[in-house]
C-alpha cells in the first residue's frame, strides 16, 4: 500500500509556484494577488480561508481577506464582487461557500468575472472544463487529478467510481476522470445518495473517489483488492482529547480499507492540502493571463 502524500506533494507545488513568482518579480512584473470573500463566521470557513490567505504569503503572493457581516444584503455583497471585478490589482478571487441562507449562491457565483474565477465555479469555466478546454479547474478536483498524476497512477480504461455529485467536487471530478487526457480516459460511474446499491459499483471499481461528507462511509467489504482510494471527506468530529476540541475525519474507514488498497489518501494530509496548492496555481495562471 502506498500513501498518497498530499502534504508532501502540495509543498513541492508551492515551491514550484514560489520560483515562478520570484521570476515574475525579478522581471519587474506585478506580484500575483488573491482575494477571498468570507461572509459570516462559520468556524470551518474561517479556518479554510485563513489557511488560503497564509499560503499566499508562503509563495510570495499578495492576499486580501474581505470579511463581511453575516447579515450583509445580497445587493451589498454584489457591490463588493463588482469592486473586485473592477480592481486591476486583483488577479483572482474566491467567494467562500456556503453563503448565508438569505443570499442566492447561484446569483453571486454568476457575478464573478470568469477571468478572475480561480475557484472555477462560474458556468463559463465549468463548461470549458467539461469540453476539455483550457479553463480554471475547481481546486479540489484539480488537486485529486494532480495527485494521481504525480504518483503516475494509470487511469486509462480503468473503472472509476465517484461517490457524491456536488458541483464543487463530485461532478467536476467525474468529468475530469472521463476527459480525453492524462490522467483521464477512465470509465466513470457517478453514484450518489439516490443510488440503490452503491457497494455493487464500488466492488468493481479500480479507482474510488469519495466526496460525500459521511465519516467512515467506505468500508473494506465495499472494495476490491488493489483498488485506489481517494478520500475527500473532511468532517469535524468532536474530540475533547484534541486542543481544538475536534478532529478531522474522512469518508473512508481508513484502518480497515488500508489493508486492501494499492494507493490511499490519508485524512488529514491527503486531498486537503492539494486543494490549497491548486488554488494558488489557478491564481498564478490568472496573473499570467492578465
Ligand atoms: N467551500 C468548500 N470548499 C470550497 C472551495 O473549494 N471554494 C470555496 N470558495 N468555498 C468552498
Amino acid at each position: 500500500m502506498v500513501l498518497l502524500d498530499g502534504k508532501f506533494i502540495s509543498e513541492k507545488i508551492k515551491e514550484e509556484i514560489k520560483i515562478e513568482v520570484q521570476n515574475i518579480k525579478n522581471n519587474g512584473g506585478r506580484t500575483p494577488h488573491l482575494a477571498a470573500v468570507l461572509v459570516g463566521n462559520d468556524g470551518a470557513s474561517l479556518t479554510y480561508v485563513g489557511s488560503k490567505v497564509r499560503s499566499c504569503k508562503k509563495v510570495g503572493f499578495e492576499s486580501t481577506l474581505i470579511h463581511l457581516d453575516e447579515n450583509i444584503s445580497e445587493d451589498n455583497l454584489i457591490s463588493e464582487i463588482n469592486k473586485l471585478n473592477d480592481n486591476d490589482q486583483i488577479d483572482g478571487y474566491i467567494v467562500q461557500l456556503p453563503l448565508p441562507k438569505h443570499i442566492n449562491e447561484e446569483k453571486i457565483l454568476m457575478m464573478v468575472n470568469p477571468k478572475k474565477d480561480v475557484d472555477g465555479f462560474h458556468p463559463f469555466n465549468f463548461g470549458k472544463m467539461a469540453q476539455n478546454m483550457d479553463s480554471f479547474i475547481p481546486a479540489t478536483p484539480h488537486g485529486i487529478i494532480e495527485l494521481i498524476d504525480r504518483y503516475d497512477i494509470d487511469t486509462e480504461g480503468k473503472n472509476t467510481v465517484v461517490i457524491g455529485r456536488s458541483n464543487i467536487v463530485g461532478r467536476p471530478t467525474s468529468i475530469l476522470m472521463s476527459n480525453k487526457s492524462k490522467p483521464g480516459n477512465s470509465t466513470v460511474t457517478l453514484v450518489h445518495s439516490r443510488t440503490p446499491d452503491i457497494p455493487s459499483f464500488t466492488k468493481k471499481a479500480d479507482i474510488i473517489i469519495v466526496a460525500l461528507g459521511i465519516p467512515n462511509f467506505l468500508k473494506s467489504d465495499m472494495i476490491k483488492q488493489g483498488s485506489v482510494v481517494i478520500d475527500v471527506g473532511i468532517t469535524r468530529v468532536q474530540d475533547k482529547t484534541k486542543k481544538k476540541g475536534y478532529r478531522i475525519v474522512g469518508d473512508v474507514d481508513f484502518e480497515s480499507v488500508k489493508t486492501k488498497v494499492s494507493y490511499i489518501t490519508p485524512v488529514p494530509g491527503g486531498v486537503g492540502p492539494m486543494t490549497i496548492a491548486m488554488l494558488l496555481k489557478n491564481t498564478l495562471k490568472a496573473r499570467i493571463n492578465n
